[in-house]
């Protein structure tokens, strides 16, 4: 009789709970509702239902979340057997970027136990989980991720990916997008997930009608995720990059497969007014590789030493990792032509991935011809490898093998600062002043912390563009610190080099051939120039003499006519403050006398308050013709190799009265490309 009883009373729970079971809704637009009451949706963080029914989650400012739900939970197992029903849904959406394609973050499709997700962050949380949550089995998350920025952290595999996420952001299956989510157009996903056969199918496509093939199929038990009721929504959200992220129609169903959208009665936005920019904008960005586990390391070197290279005393440094040369041979596959990532000043980098944890690298190959040189430079590798800074590219390790050092960075994806301002391809995005600020500002918080915040005072010795890398939300980290190091000291140990690349050299160092604090300030003056400008410090080619950037400013000032200083491309779309503040910098430290420049710590003070008033009066200009900044050797230099704008230099400044070109003989490096020596003979 109990047994009976209690059956009963099970069914008539569940067939009361199936009457009040909202298990299939269509909305063709959303309603908005007056504030968060009688609209179709919940809304929170700045979520917003718009005129003519669009639902916007977030708008293009930094660091925002945005949640809809629909407003009650939905059951999403049999009360009987506790099985997860099936599910179908169908949506409709666009990313619409703050700057054409580059994306920031993505939105995804949620089954949360709230509707609220109270803790979540923005940027690559979504607006999902935050730092501590993030994997635990207790969030009973399921989210189909929208995601337009590659987050390293998450192990994310590019910066257009569609991916299943349960209870964590590190996707358990992911794909590519097979169309560009942040093209701003309409498109509509599916996503079903059939109990029977435990199967979770997504498929994308901009228009009306569902493709029979899924871009995503993942076989899962979602029975440890989903509660018995769920409520189910979007989350979206921005970082330091920004997307407005529209909803324009939702339809779901549970226990059946959903209708499609069509895609032409729903909503739509205003045809985007195009920006100026826009035509100069084109491929993807994507993002930074994070920490690669060091500590493990530690105990690993001993292990590593057993190999064919021959290994020194010198060589037995603590500190970052010894790879051995069979492991990089291997992560870069034989250093092929096709994992080369660019040819810098002092060696070729090549791509690799290393074979035990996968982790993507940069290595650079450095090629020495004197091994004092090479003794000198593997001493502070360890000191090298301690320096820890979020604006710096990470030492992870190195090898030599005979004349050869090898050098192991984090990996980034975005590649360098140069490329961004002066590569003029389709596929390279034009940055926009904030992120240009964003930049000048890392990097010299970098230095700042080289100089004075770093257990000795370090120099880096070439700052340029080319040795600011990006990464996935296009801040800036500076790299190939203290190499130049390792020129100084040429096959001839009684000489000492200058090194440094043409247009960042400080006047004095060519005198004295000592790099200072001082001459690391003006090197970084010239990079603020050339980032405000667009512009080289040195365009040989420009007629009808050689350009050279600073003179130019300086003339621009002092007439009280900066703003035709700033690059032309960005016709006008800047913060005139900041960009007052950067002129300022870039002017100030390229003083051409060391007295006259600023410490980093000044300047990390005047690019912070962003307040022109802030920075002092500027010293009149030097004196016309060269600037001052730039001595007679140089322009000759300039003029003798016409064919290069953007050469490294190195040359001994000793012992060379005449200062005549006959006294000098020069050299091109074999490896290294574009390096140049200079000796005095
Ligand atoms: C959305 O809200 C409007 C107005 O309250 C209502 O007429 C409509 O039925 C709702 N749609 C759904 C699917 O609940
Ligand atoms: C985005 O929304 C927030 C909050 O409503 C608002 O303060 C901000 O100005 C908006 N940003 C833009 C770019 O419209
Ligand atoms: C729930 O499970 C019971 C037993 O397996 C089954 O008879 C019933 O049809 C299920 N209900 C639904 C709504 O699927």
């Amino acid at each position: 009789m109990a047994i009976t009883f209690s059956v009963l009373l099970l069914l008539s729970i569940s067939l009361l709970s199936a009457l009040a079971q909202h298990d299939e809704f269509q909305f063709s637009g959303f309603n908005p509702g007056n504030g968060n009451s009688n609209s179709n949706v919940t809304l929170g963080g700045i979520a917003k239902v718009q005129n003519g029914g669009i639902l916007r989650l977030t708008n293009e400012t930094l660091r925002l979340i945005g949640h809809s739900f629909y407003p009650v939970p939905i059951r999403f197992k049999n009360s009987t057997d506790a099985s997860v029903f099936s599910f179908s849904t169908a949506f409709a959406f666009a990313i619409v970027p703050q700057y054409p394609k580059l994306g920031g973050h993505g939105l995804a499709f949620t089954i949360a136990n709230s509707s609220s997700l109270p803790e979540a962050l923005p940027s690559q949380y979504l607006g999902l989980l935050n730092a501590k949550n993030i994997g635990n089995a207790s969030n009973h998350l399921f989210a189909v991720e929208f995601d337009t920025v590659q987050d390293f952290e998450f192990g994310d595999i590019n910066d257009n990916h569609v991916g299943i996420d349960l209870n964590n952001l590190a996707s358990n299956k992911s794909v590519a997008a097979p169309i560009n989510l942040k093209s701003g157009e309409t498109i509509q996903v599916w996503i079903d997930f059939d109990s029977a056969r435990k199967v979770l199918e997504v498929r994308l496509a901009s228009s009306s009608a569902k493709p029979a093939k899924p871009i995503l199929s993942y076989a899962v038990d979602l029975s440890p995720i989903l509660l018995n009721e769920m409520y189910v929504g979007f989350s979206a959200s921005t970082g330091l990059l920004a997307s407005s992220h529209y909803l324009f129609g939702w339809n779901f169903k549970m226990n059946g497969v959903v209708k499609s959208l069509d895609l032409s009665s729903l909503p739509s936005l205003p045809k985007p007014k195009k920006r100026n920019y826009a035509l100069l904008i084109a491929a993807p960005v994507s993002a930074l590789f994070f920490l690669i586990a060091a500590l493990a390391t530690a105990g690993y070197l001993l292990y590593k030493i057993k190999t064919a290279d021959v290994i020194e005393d010198w060589e037995l440094v603590t500190g970052p990792h010894r790879f051995s040369y069979k492991e990089l041979k291997y992560a870069t596959r034989g250093f092929r032509e096709k994992e080369l990532l660019g040819q810098g000043g002092f060696g070729k980098v090549y791509r690799g991935v290393l074979p035990g944890t996968k982790e993507e690298i940069a290595v650079k190959r450095v090629s020495h011809e004197s091994r004092q040189g090479l003794r000198e430079f593997v001493a502070e590798i360890a000191s090298i490898g301690r320096l820890r800074h979020r604006n710096l590219v990470r030492m992870q390790g190195w090898c030599r093998r005979r004349a050869d050092l090898l050098l192991v960075y984090d990996y980034m994806p975005n590649g360098s600062l140069d490329k961004y301002l002066f590569s003029g391809d389709e596929a390279t995005p034009l940055l926009p002043w904030p992120i240009r600020f964003r930049v000048i500002r890392s990097v010299a918080a970098a230095l700042l912390y080289l100089h004075e915040e770093w257990e000795s005072v370090g120099l880096h010795r070439d700052v340029k563009a080319s040795n600011v890398l990006l990464d996935g939300e296009l801040n800036g980290r500076l790299g190939d610190f203290g190499l130049a190091r390792l020129y100084e000291r040429g096959a001839n140990p009684s000489t000492t080099r200058v090194v440094g690349t043409l247009g960042y050299l400080a006047p004095e160092l060519t005198r004295t051939g000592k790099a200072t604090t001082a001459t690391d300030v003006f090197a970084f003056g010239a990079l603020v120039l050339e980032v405000v400008c667009g512009r080289r410090p040195i365009e040989p080619k420009a007629l009808p003499d050689e350009l050279v950037l600073v003179d130019l400013v300086w003339e621009k000032w002092a007439s009280g006519k900066w703003r035709e200083a700033v690059d032309p491309r960005l016709v006008g779309e800047f913060d005139e403050d900041e960009v007052e503040v950067a002129l300022r910098v870039g002017l100030m430290c390229s003083h051409p006398v060391p007295a006259g420049r600023p410490e980093m710590r000044d300047v990390v003070r005047f690019l912070e308050d962003g307040d022109p008033t802030g920075v002092p009066e500027l010293p009149s200009p030097p004196p016309a013709g060269g600037g001052g900044s730039y001595e007679v050797g140089f322009e000759d230099f300039v003029h003798s190799y016409p064919s290069s704008s953007f050469e490294k230099v190195s040359w001994s400044p000793t012992l060379n009265p005449n200062g005549g070109r006959s006294d000098r003989t020069m050299a091109a490096q074999e490896e290294s490309g574009p390096v140049v020596f200079f000796s005095a003979v």
